[in-house]
């Protein structure tokens, strides 16, 4: 990390806090000045409310907790203020772009309790030019028991929203809604909101260390949003050894819905990297054993239609280094698929493999290749059976040389019990990050609890799913992903994130399922692979359907890592276009997606080098192309261009546009 500049100074209560004990505020503006909060003690009670552009976003908040043994939502008083500053840069291992600033104004409130325990409560705010956060710190030392969260987040306006339910949808794989945000129900965040036409603004959390996941729910059906922590089976929300912290909650702020998608405040308030050798973490696109499972073609588990065999496997690899794939997910190689393993997790091994599974045979195949495999551990929600045998499975890939491991929680509660989001699965989900890392495995986590930016600590946590996922198209009785569906995610869910959504479908018609498809032009599936950003990312299909394609070059050719990403229009539900510059060369690649209805991408250029030439190849609908009866055109076409020019491409139905811009 470069310090650049960093100040701090200390002020004391007398010159940033005005008024009595019982009755005081203190206010912090953001470094541009744009965003400020006024903290405010009234009748010992804690509020804070968000101004932008001097026009009230969230009005006065109530902030405050519930122990098992206190009341901590008043008889406070202010005992301190500090303000403080601080301007430094610092580098991502892999992103959406190299080099990220952290700028921000500090305020951090010390509090006690006015009657007699004296308890003492800190408060740290934090703004930033794209948004507000803050937390609690508990700073004495003692158990506590958190029985409720009190704070709020008091909207100035019944705003316009994106959600899923937080109950009844499973690992947030939900169709997000957009509705008046008093008409939500309990939502998990990120909550995106539209506040104006210049202003749209997200609530998450970052950094979510050993705490329960934020869900918000609107009180009496109003645009009063208060925290709603996932609790434990027993009903407390968080076992807290203190001194200790909460997870930020954070309020990003953006003139733009692409802008919302650029902010970087949750990585901002994550740890910085913990691991010292990142040699080994390395962002790339593979391909896996994986699609033929969801459309029946495959079977987890062994039989005539066993989708991981050694030789199925081998094949995979063959067509991995031939299109320069850096690696093969293989599910269905381990011992436990043949049960109900939703229900069963707990018969899973993850060292036995099934008997046609050669571990060794095909791994040594792949380091001939320059392939690695893409280990798979579904745990069926089993936690503490995966947690038993953690260790030995990590050290049997690395000895391996399996570089990245997927996980999956898929059972309608970890261990039977503790929902996946509750401090529970939190605590459980970090100690396989940590495990991993010392094994040098990076992970790729579905079911996961949401995340919260930990990527930044934990750069081998490459990417998760929590996210209806393109699997949906292969199975789901509904019908599949409509149009808009990924015309919102980036918006919502990828804000806290990478999202393993698992694009690249090339063959739509669906034997199973008739009724059920990807919902998408061929030419959408390949834009996808820059709009969805994710630094693992699988190609989704079965090879068979990419050989002979020329469409497969884009998704072949396009980095899964980047040095600048820009979004040159959006527009949540309807369309969206994002371009990203290359790590490791001069070139762009673009992806432009619409929703269920056609338009012209209208798209300047004026991202590019001044006064360069570079080769635009582009894959745009063909002509005719819709997505519900003629998916497949893809017209692949080149010109130069500069930075001057407007490229003008009609995109039909659900379909896209993606571009490699080379500098010549
Ligand atoms: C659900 C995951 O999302 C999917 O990708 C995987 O194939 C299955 N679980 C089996 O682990």
């Amino acid at each position: 990390m470069k310090n650049v500049f960093c100040i701090l100074w200390l002020c004391t209560l007398a010159l940033t806090a005005c008024g009595t004990s019982a009755n005081s505020s203190s206010t912090l503006e953001s470094p541009d000045g744009r965003n400020s909060l006024l903290f405010e003690v009234e009748n010992g009670k804690l509020y804070y409310s968000v101004n932008r552009d001097n026009k009230p976003v969230i009005n006065r908040s109530l902030l405050g907790f519930q122990l098992s043994r206190e009341d901590l939502s008043g008889s406070f008083r202010i005992d301190n203020v500090t303000h403080s500053y601080s301007s430094t840069t610092w580098e991502q291992v892999w992103g959406e772009e190299i080099t990220v600033d952290d700028t921000y104004h500090q305020m951090e409130v010390a509090l006690s309790q006015t009657h007699a325990n004296g308890r003492k409560l800190n408060l740290i705010f934090r703004l930033y030019n794209d948004g507000a956060g803050f937390r609690y710190e508990f700073p004495e030392a003692e158990d506590i028991v958190i029985m409720d969260e009190l704070t709020e987040f008091n909207l100035a306006g019944n705003y316009p929203s994106w959600s899923i339910p937080t109950y009844h949808t499973e690992y947030y794989e939900g169709l997000y809604r957009k509705m008046p945000v008093s008409a939500i129900d309990t939502v998990p965040t990120p909550l995106t909101m539209k506040v104006s036409d210049n202003l749209y603004i997200s609530i998450h959390e970052a950094n979510l260390t050993d705490y329960a996941v934020l869900n918000l729910t609107p009180l009496n059906n109003s645009t009063r949003l208060k925290a709603d922590l996932t609790p434990w089976s027993t009903g407390e929300k968080v076992f807290m050894t203190t001194p200790g912290v909460t997870p930020w909650r954070i309020i990003i702020m953006a003139d733009t819905p692409g802008d919302l998608l650029l902010s970087r405040l949750m990585l901002n308030l994550n740890e910085p990297n913990k691991i010292a050798d990142t040699s080994w973490i390395k962002p790339g696109r593979y391909i896996g054993i994986w699609w033929g499972m969801h459309m029946e073609a495959y079977t987890w588990a062994p039989g005539l239609k066993h989708g991981a065999t050694t030789a199925n496997t081998m094949r995979y690899i063959d067509f991995a280094a031939k299109h320069g794939f850096s690696g093969v997910l293989v599910e269905g190689w381990n011992l436990g698929w043949e049960n109900d393993w939703t229900r069963e997790g707990d018969k899973f091994s993850f060292t036995q493999s099934y008997p046609g599974f050669d571990l060794e045979k095909v791994t040594k195949y792949a380091a001939i290749k320059g392939v690695n495999l893409v280990g798979h551990h579904e745990t069926g929600g089993a936690a503490k059976n995966y947690e038993s045998q953690l260790e030995e499975a990590f050290a049997l890939y690395h000895k391996y040389g399996v570089n990245a491991v997927k996980t999956g929680y898929v059972g309608f509660q970890h261990d039977g019990k503790e929902w996946h989001s509750s401090q529970y699965g939190v605590r459980h989900y970090r100690k396989v990050i940590e495990t991993a890392a010392k094994y040098q495995i990076m992970m790729d986590n579905h079911e996961p609890v949401m995340p919260t930016g930990l990527q930044r600590t934990y750069p081998n946590l490459m990417t998760q799913e929590g996210v209806r996922g393109q699997e949906y198209d292969a199975w789901s009785r509904d019908g599949g992903n409509p149009p808009d569906h990924t015309t919102i995610i980036p918006f919502t869910r990828r804000l806290a994130g990478p999202m393993d959504f698992m694009p690249g479908t090339f063959k739509f018609e669906n034997p199973v399922f008739p009724n059920t498809r990807v919902w998408t032009t061929l030419a959408k599936q390949l834009a996808l692979s820059v709009v969805i950003f994710s630094p693992l990312q699988m190609a989704s299909d079965m090879i068979e359907n990419y050989e002979n394609n020329p469409a497969f070059e884009f998704i072949t050719t396009c980095p899964a890592t980047w040095a600048e990403t820009v979004v040159p229009e959006a527009r949540i539900g309807e369309y969206v276009t994002i371009a990203r510059k290359d790590r490791d060369s001069e070139n762009w690649f673009v992806g432009s997606i619409t929703n269920e209805n056609s338009r012209t991408l209208q798209l300047p250029l004026s991202f590019l080098d001044e006064g360069a030439t570079y080769r635009a190849k582009i894959f745009r609908n063909g002509e005719g192309a819709d997505y519900e009866t003629n998916p497949y055109p893809v017209t692949i076409e080149e010109q130069e261009v500069t930075s001057t020019t407007v490229l003008n491409i009609h995109q039909a139905t659900s379909s896209g546009t993606a571009i490699i811009l080379t500098k010549l």
